[in-house]
Order: structure tokens, then sequence, then C-alpha cells
């Protein structure tokens, strides 16, 4: 029987979302007291990474421990995915072994695979085509730092430069929750029709809008949310550095007069890493007005919250009790040895 999977937030309705990132909140604010659950006991989650990961990586191991658990790194190369062995008989094995899945993958139709032969749950880590742990964290990111009586409905969000997989899931979560989404982007390099269609599908649901733009007045004007990504993101391999330069500096680099034509509480966002000097300065980097750190830690908020909430099923320990005969027959077993 297939577990219910995170590989794509457009498979969750709108409420779904609200219940994981009030969860992630909750316990973020569990662990911020010091009191850490242990509903993740004894359950373990197999990391796949075809590709390297700083927060991705550190977020999920420490998530898993936190709550009682424990994750094992499966580094890029260090098992085939679709090599000698095929995806689906790895899904298989990793199935009868651990407990949850979660594949950071070269191509997205890897972590569908995975999915479509698992028991266990299977979480999208990042693919060629979305990053739907990062939407929660970023999501969860916007609602503690949301402007003064603004709901997230009332938000407009800007992604500045390149259509990256990141720039393709923020516009996945701003629509789902209606909110305001603009991709400023230079044409050539904004979302495609693929993306577009599921803009408008999720903003015929919400409510929320969407704006492809290279008009820089028109994208900023009003946003509370100015974010961006590398320039190296999904069509990396068509063009030379040098060309991509030419394509996006300046005018599409995050600096402080970019941020002035926000509105004059507007927060940065990036998803990191980040390239200092390219995609923004290290004047918003580091300014007052850059999440980028508390966006990073709440990696780890959402993480913890997707675990659980995919896990809630199987969540706890029978009573002890229920074991009376199993271990009478065990340890009995064990004295005789
Ligand atoms: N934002 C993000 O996914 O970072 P890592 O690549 O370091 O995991």
């Amino acid at each position: 029987m297939q577990a219910q999977n995170y590989i794509d937030t457009n498979d969750y309705t709108k409420e779904e979302l609200m219940k994981i990132a009030e969860l992630s909140l909750l316990l973020k604010k569990c662990i911020k007291s010091n009191y850490y659950p242990q509903l993740l006991r004894h359950k373990t989650l197999g990391m796949i990474f075809q590709q390297s990961s700083t927060r991705t990586r550190v977020s999920f191991e420490t998530a898993m421990a936190q709550l009682g658990g424990h994750a094992q790194y499966l580094a890029p190369g260090q098992i085939q995915l679709g090599g000698h062995e095929t995806i689906e008989d790895t899904s298989r094995v990793l199935s009868r072994l651990v407990d949850i899945i979660m594949a950071r993958v070269e191509r997205h139709k890897s972590v569908f695979d995975l999915a479509e032969n698992s028991t266990v749950p299977v979480i999208n880590g990042m693919s060629d085509y979305n990053h739907p742990t990062q939407e929660m964290g970023d999501i969860c990111t916007m609602m503690e730092h949301l402007p003064e009586g603004k709901t997230l409905t009332d938000c407009k969000v800007v992604f500045v430069g390149d259509a990256t997989q990141v720039c393709a899931s923020l516009g996945f979560i701003c629509t789902k929750m209606g909110m305001s989404f603009v991709h400023y982007g230079p044409k050539g390099f904004q979302l495609r029709e693929n993306h577009q269609k599921i803009l408008a599908e999720n903003c015929k649901v919400s409510g929320g809008s969407f704006l492809i733009t290279d008009d820089e007045d028109k994208a900023l004007e009003g946003a509370d949310f100015v974010y961006t990504d590398v320039w190296y993101g999904l069509y990396e391999a068509e063009l030379s550095e040098e060309e991509r330069m030419k394509i996006f500096y300046p005018k599409y680099q995050v600096d402080m007069e970019m941020m002035k034509k926000a509105a004059p509480h507007a927060k940065f966002m990036h998803c990191l890493p980040a390239t200092r000097g390219e995609e923004v300065t290290d004047e918003v980097m580091d300014s007052d007005c850059s999440l980028v750190f508390d966006e990073a830690e709440n990696r780890l908020t959402s993480i913890r919250g997707i675990l659980v909430y995919l896990l809630r099923d199987k969540l706890g320990e029978p009573e002890e009790a229920q074991f009376d005969t199993l271990k009478a027959e065990l340890y009995g077993f064990i004295n005789k040895l």
C-alpha cells in the first residue's frame, strides 16, 4: 500500500498545508521551551542525496534526533539510484529498512519513481522541478514576520531573477495560500507555461493572484517580501556564467535601491546558499530587513512538522504491558544461550 508522500505541495489543499505549518511552529515552540517531544522514537529516516546540501541534510538529521528518531545519510554516489539496481528495487528495499525516505534528486522523475514503489512516505528534498520543504519553511518564516495588521492573503511576494525550482516552488505555495505572487525576471528566464498553468489553477481556488513581468517598478510596488535565488538554476546547462551575468547583472541584482521600491516594511528572503555580489549585495543580505538566517532555521522548523505529519498514524509506542508475552519469550531464550 502506498503511503502519503510530500513530493509536491500541489498535491495538498491549502488547509492541509496550513496544518503542517501550524504543527511546525508548535513543535518549534516546544523545542525552544526545552521540551523535546519524542514523537519519532525508534523511527529511522533514509536520506538519499544525489547532490550536496547543508541546510536540508542538517535539518533532517537534527529533526530526527530531536524527536527521538535516527537519520541515515546516503551520500551522493553512495547508493545507486537507477544504476545497476533499479529505482523501483531500491525503493522496495528501503521501504523494508526505514520508516520514511527523503531524496534530493537531479531529476524529478527519480523522486516520483521512488514514491511510486515505496510503502513508506517519500519526501522530496529538492529536484530540478521544485523544492517543497523549502516552501514550508518559507511560509513559516512569512507567518512569523507578517507586516503589522496583515494576514498571509494580504501579502505580495516578489521573486527576483531566474526561474529556478525555488522560484517555481515559491509561486506554488504563495498562490495556494491565496497570496499575490510576482516573478520579476528577464524574458526567456521566466516561469514557463507548465508552471503558470498550476499558478492559475491555485489562484482560482484560493483567490490569490500572480504576475510574470520584466518591469521592475510594477513588480516591486507594495511588495511585502522580496526573494531571490542563484542565477544558475534550472537552465544551468544552457549558458556559460559570463552569458548569464550579461542577462541578469545588474538589473536583477537585489540591492538597496531595489528594496526601496518595495513597501517600506519589506523583508528580504533567500533560500541560500547565496552568491553574494551576484543575485544579492552584502548590504541587503546583512541588513535589518534580511530574514535569510531565520529562513534557514525554519528549514528545521518545517521539516520537523512534515516528518510528524507524514508519520502521524505511527507516532508513539504501545504500552509496554502489551509486550509481556513477547518479553518473557525473548528473555527466556536469551537466558538459555
Ligand atoms: N536551501 C537549500 O536547500 O539549501 P541546501 O542546498 O544547503 O540544502
